[in-house]
């Protein structure tokens, strides 16, 4: 982490970030047309490769509507075969930048028929099924404590700028309860059933275990989803990542103009 925070130091010389944005999914258009200082992961020590298809796994440090911003252009999947630690390596990195607010987006299948493809909502917490979590392992005190509190992990405070955002935008935001697996395969109706039955509205494959890292760092969070698609069972078309890349390209407008009118307000 260390060898990594230096590189990335010596790359943005006296560039100061105060707010991290991970974009999902279909969102690099937040990115078009901001100048900046961009560093492709493939040079980034420490960094692995992201190898999904849509993501283009890049960091671009720039100041966007006034504030001084770092985006994430893909991230990194456990499903991809790295471990929760090494997914979650950029945010500890954020944290020793000295950013204390970090904005996390994902697409996201929807678990509830009125929740409908296209939709965007705003995660008001999160249930953590992947069978692990990024902490496990030697602790490091500088950044948090062993057994980190989970309370409000996605900050009161941002949800509210955000739906002022969202009102005066005149933009819908719905809010509910984000639950991950570990992918990459999509759920089975059977699951998805379950995951509804426990609380939550929406499902995907990512998040998480950021969100996780992140509160653990005291860091103050926003999360939203952008929901792509209705997950198993719950429509005629199986889930497929055509299907929840168009969407979250068509829709994506909507969050690119939610996020950037929130950036001002965080
Ligand atoms: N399931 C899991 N992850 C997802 C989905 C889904 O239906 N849609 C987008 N990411």
């Amino acid at each position: 982490m260390r060898e990594t925070f230096e590189f990335i130091k010596d790359k943005i010389n006296d560039f100061k970030p105060e707010i991290a944005i991970v974009l999902g999914s279909g969102l690099g258009a937040f990115c078009e047309g901001l100048e900046g200082i961009r560093i492709p992961y493939s040079q980034i020590k420490g960094f692995a490769p992201s190898t999904v298809k849509g993501h283009k796994g890049e960091l671009l440090f720039s100041n966007v509507e006034g504030k001084n911003c770092v985006m994430m252009q893909g991230r990194f999947h456990y499903y991809e075969g790295h471990s929760l630690a090494q997914t979650t390596l950029p945010i500890k990195v954020f944290k020793k930048l000295g950013i204390e607010k970090l904005i996390l987006t994902n697409a996201a299948g929807s678990l509830k028929k009125d929740l409908i493809p296209g939709s965007i909502m705003l995660i008001c917490d999160h249930i953590n099924f992947m069978g692990s979590n990024p902490l496990i392992g030697e602790n490091d005190d500088t950044l948090g404590t062993r057994f980190p509190d989970m309370n409000e992990v996605y900050s009161k405070r941002l949800r509210n700028v955000a739906k002022n955002c969202a009102k005066k935008l005149n933009i819908k935001l719905k809010e509910g309860v984000y639950s991950a697996l570990c992918g990459p395969s999509y759920e089975t109706p059977a699951e998805v059933k379950m995951l509804e039955i426990l609380g939550a509205s929406a499902t995907g494959m990512s998040t998480v275990p950021e969100a996780i890292v992140a509160k653990y760092c005291s860091m103050e969070i926003l999360g939203i989803s952008l929901i792509t698609n209705y997950a198993a069972g719950l429509s005629n078309i199986a889930p497929n990542h055509k299907e929840v890349v168009e969407m979250a390209k068509s829709a994506g407008s909507k969050l690119i103009a939610l996020l950037k009118e929130v950036i001002k307000f965080c």
